[in-house]
């Protein structure tokens, strides 16, 4: 059971952030979850809308009258064949558009006139026992600030009566998952001419960049996140199982933020399991005890109305780095730091991710655990053995956001290390992007490259040797890409000095 005394301490300072938080954005009809969290305007979405209907009326395909965008929301889905429900979350690209709490919607846009519909499931009267009152389509409309609502039994017989020529349906892979959106449909589709080609890449790059409003809900989230970080490495000793650090981070971001959701599964590696690059999934739930002397990589993330955090924090379980971890801790973090400075419009991202192998790889060489060129290196794959995933990705109502791969922008490369990113577009200002550079000790990549020539030549066997079970080290900020560098968003210690003096018990 959760008692207060194994809830994590909360210091004077984070009470205080806690508090300036809260005086954010206050006006008109919003989300929020509690007086003390952020309110969400819904003119957030409205611009939303507007920001796609401008786009779309640009194109010649949908400037002749009568073009509708048709989305169709996320529905509930079961545990398997139960009756019972997976808590609901909304597919983000009607959440970009709607911001509709409920499943079984569907929302449409005028190009014409900018007129924005909602369309409701009809609830049965009896559901009221099951789910309290049942909203009125009035107070829906007001709730969401859209123009008109219907039930969706409604959607043909409205749409014929606005005179609706062209819809436009959403088709698109998505390039991290490689899954399809779900294509609306609705009873009497068939009479509708409908095109599932136009929308997609437009609404992706409408999301690629972010407004002021929605960037005000990222800062938040991260913050909140950020703040949960912190409570859980102050609090943090050997001894306990992974999952504790997991249930402070669900704990802080709910109670305090207002976070129902997570971004994704946490992952509370300690150890060895710090090299596990998705620890934490079913088979491996954070449940190992961690020990002295274990370094931990925390991956956790909240998320608010939709917004995702995204945010690593690797540090020793007892609160003092050793050599070995220092080393590659400071390696990671020089990497983390480069990017940081580099980064703004106009750069590539590949550049970003090929710079961090190369910092990285040289303060490896620098601390004797591989000899050679570092150019060298990197034509021999090596970015990749120490580095296996990309320097970060595209960050927003999905942790891994849309619009990484769309046509008319840099297609994935095959060269080692860029293969892996979730995107190789040139940073525009309001992106918003993950920096997480990291190194780690993984046992089967090693045994590879020991036994390949073209890359052991490289390689410290004996030094390596020490540094086998070490785990690794990942640190992880979201940054917003601003007119002339980067804004950081994360807020936690970073320097090898800042953590331990954070760390320190009389804190
Ligand atoms: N937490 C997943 C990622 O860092 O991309
Ligand atoms: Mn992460
Ligand atoms: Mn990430």
């Amino acid at each position: 059971m959760l008692t207060l005394t194994n809830l994590p301490k909360e210091s004077l300072k984070q009470r205080r952030t806690k508090s300036r938080i809260i005086q954010l954005c206050t006006r008109g009809r919003h989300f929020s979850r509690h007086q003390e969290t952020l309110k969400v305007p819904m003119s957030l979405f409205r611009d939303n809308r507007q920001r796609l209907i401008s786009r779309l009326r640009a194109k010649n395909e949908v400037s002749a009258a009568g073009a509708f965008v048709l989305l169709q929301g996320g529905v509930d889905v079961p545990f398997n064949d139960t009756d019972v429900n997976w808590p609901f979350r909304q597919e983000s690209f009607f959440q970009w558009c709607f911001a509709v709490e409920e499943p079984g919607c569907y929302g449409a846009l005028d190009l014409d006139n900018g007129l924005s519909i909602l369309f409701v499931p009809r609830l049965p009267s009896e559901y009221a026992i099951w789910e309290g009152k049942l909203h009125t389509l009035d107070e829906l409309k007001e709730r969401y600030g859209v123009d008109e609502t219907y039930y969706t039994d409604e959607i043909a017989r409205v749409l014929k009566e606005k005179r609706a020529r062209l819809l436009l349906t959403l088709s698109g892979r998505n390039s991290d998952s490689g899954l399809l959106t779900r294509e609306t449909i609705f009873d009497g589709i068939d009479e509708f001419k409908v095109n599932n080609s136009i929308l997609y890449p437009e609404i992706c790059e409408c999301r690629v960049i972010k407004s002021p409003e929605e960037i005000e809900v990222l800062r938040y989230v991260c913050k909140i996140s950020s703040e949960a970080h912190k409570t859980i490495m102050r609090s943090m000793r050997p001894g306990i199982p992974e999952y504790t650090a997991e249930s402070w981070f669900l704990n802080y971001v709910y109670s305090t933020g207002g976070c129902r959701h997570v971004s994704y599964t946490c992952i509370c590696g300690s150890g060895h399991n710090s090299s596990i690059l998705h620890y934490g999934h079913a088979g491996a739930p954070n449940n190992k005890v961690i020990q002295d002397g274990d370094m931990c990589l925390f991956d956790m993330g909240g998320n608010y109305c939709g917004y995702a955090a995204d945010i690593t924090c690797s540090f020793p379980a007892n609160g003092k780095f050793t050599k070995d971890q220092k080393l590659i801790y400071n390696a990671v973090l020089k990497a983390r730091n480069a990017v940081i400075a580099a980064a703004k419009p106009g750069v590539a991202w590949t550049d970003m991710h090929l710079l961090a192998n190369r910092v990285m790889l040289t303060s490896l060489k620098e601390g004797g655990l591989l000899v050679g060129d570092v150019e060298d290196m990197m034509k021999a794959g090596l970015n990749e053995l120490f580095q296996p995933h990309g320097l970060g990705h595209l960050l927003g109502l999905d942790v891994h956001d849309v619009g990484g791969y769309l046509s008319g922008h840099p297609e994935r490369s095959n060269q080692a290390g860029l293969r892996k990113l979730r995107t190789a577009r040139t940073l525009l200002a309001g992106m918003v992007l993950t920096v997480e550079p990291g190194c780690y000790f993984i046992d089967c990549l090693l045994d590879a490259a020991l036994a390949n020539p073209e890359q052991s030549k490289f390689l410290v066997r004996e030094q390596l040797q020490r540094f086998r079970g070490f785990g690794g080290v990942r640190i992880e900020d979201d940054v917003l890409i601003t007119e002339n560098g980067v804004e950081n968003m994360t807020d936690v210690p970073r320097t090898v000095e800042e953590i331990e003096e954070y760390m320190r018990e009389e804190n």
